[in-house]
């Protein structure tokens, strides 16, 4: 039977128990800008969730933390993206603006600020930051000589030039590395260049460039890089590589026609993107310091005493670690505190693959499942270090079962149920297990250091542990068999209200991961926003409110449905370029589905009536569809294959009982069936002569 001494009475080492204080900190903190013309996929969100969790603990710790973000507005891909779209620069990167708040939103990614680098802001910094590095003599010119396209009358960037492979001769290669067989070149080494924009041969021509003197810091960068806490020890490691090499001038020009700012004093010259991006970080905080009464000098002067973090992709920890620091202090500003890389995203052991499902969109699985649960599990898998993290789908599935709706929100569920039946909804005055409730507490400086150091899956392990515990206890106290016998109300009342306890504790540990979550079990045990030097005092004698389930388990179909979605975003928006298949690139068969299954899918013969191009859509056509007794409207990504003019009058088939999909170029009510690898090979089902609009295929 559960002691009913009272807690404090019990514990007079309380005291010591109490959370250290510790003094409040200034901090910064960035997760690095995404591009303005694509959508947030989950490997995106593997940093935005990554960082939003330590700012939140942070916040939760009673620091002032601003957590900064913006939109990487700028460069070529954006321009000519716009241009194919025949919509202007502006008019994307504001389109994608949107997009982008909303998928964050709804991630509870909570920046204080989020802007675009598109800004007068980030025009005024980035040519502050310039016009100081250059008037302390740290930019220089030259002349270079790049490939150009006469028919666009622009230059080229790698990407943007295709050929055939100098090693095997496979076509259709792109800039510096062949996809066939792996060789890894110069761009101008391919042989037959075209321009991937205008289908022109490029030439070569010079134009002068403007570049950053980066060895002009290099004792800097040397003691910088190697400074511990500064860098990851491997990240330190790996870019020792750049100061054996030399550190070589790096060219922030580039020549009109661009889409980003003109370098003062030298017109038709802009500022590359990834020279402004960085300082977007600045611009970004500048308008928030001023929106909100904030002393950006304080953050950002030489030598402040605040801390200013970058969180990152290891892919881009060059610009970071060398090329950020250096021009940060060209133009007297501090240097970072420390620069946080983290891996890349797998998706079941492998890279994200259109074909499989498995490159999701924020918003594909948004339509599906709780955001909730993928914090989690990203949490659960995040170390310090630069490792890949695998987002194996059937594990996510059962860790998530397991963890949060079997472990954590089964302990409220348990318990909830008894204090509001039988104790009108109120707490106990006393901590029946003091020794369990001091073993909760006193985890909370070990949990605290994990968040802190990023160490996100210990964090979890640890907090999942004590969890366990509490299943134990109501366990072994079994208050469903003691509420029956006539004197044991109050050793019920005791357990219910222990376990409550201990689950608020629990929530709080993992606020900074499910910040929804926190919120309605704040709501749930009646109390203010959960701050971490709260946790240790209990809730005695406290009025909760009725439990409504907190999460619910991930059926297997909603994973499904995520991948089916992204399978077909991806069809209609890729246009993949691979010619006739071999027999290696036969996609597998599926898994095996039951007849059952099978006679869901609603197959129709349907008459295309109309069919016409979409305003700023590279791949889709618009197809009205006769099924008999209605007409859908499909957005079919089959441009590249099909003349509108040349389907009008066919029949096929179509998905007709798929649900309704919102694209950004309307409705789109279902699917027709094509076969082939994209490009020209899309080749649209037509059935035999003699079947009608609206027969079902079966
Ligand atoms: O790699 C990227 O996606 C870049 N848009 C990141 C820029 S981060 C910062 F430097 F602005
Ligand atoms: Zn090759």
């Amino acid at each position: 039977m559960a002691k009913t001494v009272h807690f404090w009475y019990l514990s007079p080492d309380y005291k010591a128990l109490k959370l250290k204080k510790t003094m409040s900190r200034k901090i910064l903190v960035t997760s690095a800008l995404p591009y303005a013309n694509g959508s947030i996929h989950l490997g995106h969100l593997v940093e935005y969730i990554q960082t939003d969790i330590w700012v939140r603990f942070q916040k939760m710790r009673g620091h002032e933390c601003h957590y900064i973000c913006a939109d990487d507005a700028h460069g070529t891909p954006i321009m000519l993206r716009a241009q194919s779209e025949g919509i202007t620069p502006e008019q994307l990167i504001e389109s994608t603006y949107q997009e982008h708040q909303a998928d964050f939103a709804d991630f509870a990614v909570d920046f204080d600020h989020f802007s675009t680098t598109h800004s007068p802001e980030n025009k005024a910094m980035a040519n502050r930051v310039y016009l100081a590095n250059r008037d302390t003599g740290h930019i220089t010119t030259r002349t270079i000589s790049q490939a150009y396209d006469p028919e666009k009358e622009m230059f080229l960037p790698d990407r943007f030039i295709k050929g055939e492979c100098p090693k095997c001769g496979s076509d259709d290669q792109y800039g510096d590395n062949c996809e066939a067989c792996g060789a890894t070149y110069d761009t101008t080494e391919l042989k037959n260049p075209v321009s991937a924009v205008s289908g022109a041969t490029p030439i070569t021509k010079d134009s002068e460039h403007y570049f950053f003197k980066l060895s002009d810091f290099e004792p800097m960068l040397r003691e910088w890089t190697t400074t511990s806490g500064k860098l990851q020890p491997e990240v330190s490691h790996k870019l020792q590589e750049w100061f054996e090499a030399g550190l070589k001038d790096w060219d922030i020009s580039r020549d009109s026609p661009y889409f980003g700012f003109e370098i003062p004093d030298a017109p038709g010259k802009f500022f590359y993107v990834w020279m402004d991006a960085p300082i977007g970080y600045l611009a970004s905080f500048k308008q928030y310091c001023n929106a909100n009464n904030i002393d950006f000098d304080q953050y950002l002067s030489a030598g402040s005493e605040t801390e200013m973090f970058h969180f990152i992709g290891k892919d881009i920890i060059n610009f970071h670690a060398l090329f950020w620091p250096a021009m940060l202090q060209g133009a007297g500003f501090r240097l970072p505190t420390a620069i946080f890389a983290h891996g890349f995203l797998t998706v079941d052991g492998k890279k994200m693959s259109k074909s499989r499902g498995t490159f999701i969109k924020a918003r594909s699985y948004l339509n599906h499942l709780d955001p909730e649960y993928l914090r989690y599990y990203y949490a659960a898998k995040l170390g310090a270090g630069i490792d890949d993290i695998d987002l194996n789908l059937e594990d996510f599935q059962a860790r998530i079962n397991s963890d949060l709706v079997g472990k954590v929100v089964n302990i409220a569920s348990r318990c909830a149920g008894f204090i509001g039946k039988h104790f009108e909804g109120k707490l106990t005055d006393n901590i029946a297990e003091p020794e369990l409730f001091a073993e909760f507490i006193n985890q909370a400086d070990s949990i605290a250091e994990k968040f802190e150091s990023r160490e996100y899956g210990h964090a979890m392990r640890e907090i999942m542990a004590l969890a366990d515990k509490a299943n134990q206890y109501i366990d072994d106290k079994k208050p469903w068999a003691l509420i029956k016998e006539a004197d044991q109300a109050q050793a019920v009342h005791d357990i219910c209200s222990m376990g409550i306890n201990l689950f608020r504790i629990l929530i709080g540990y993992l606020k900074p991961v499910l910040p929804r979550t926190a919120e309605q079990a704040e709501a749930f045990l009646n109390i203010a926003p959960l701050q971490w030097a709260d946790l240790n005092t209990p809730l005695l004698n406290h009025s909760i409110n009725k439990f409504k389930p907190l999460m619910t388990r991930i059926e297997t179909a909603k994973i499904e449905a995520i991948q089916a979605e992204s399978k077909e975003i991806m069809d209609i928006e890729t246009d993949t370029k691979s010619p006739i298949a071999s027999n290696s690139d036969i996609e597998p068969i599926a898994d095996e589905i039951s007849f059952d299954d099978f006679a869901k899918i609603d197959l129709r013969i349907a008459k295309i009536v109309n069919a016409e191009h979409v305003e700023g859509a590279d791949k889709l056509l618009q197809l009205t569809l006769d099924i008999g007794n209605d007409q859908k409207q499909v957005f079919a990504g089959i441009k590249s294959a099909y003349a509108p003019d040349d389907l009008v009058n066919k029949l096929t088939v179509m998905v007709a009982n798929l649900a309704p999909r919102k694209m950004r170029f309307g409705l789109s009510e279902g699917m027709v069936l094509a076969a082939g690898p994209g490009g020209k090979d899309l080749f649209i089902l037509n059935p035999d002569a003699g079947a009608e609009p609206g027969m079902r295929v079966k």
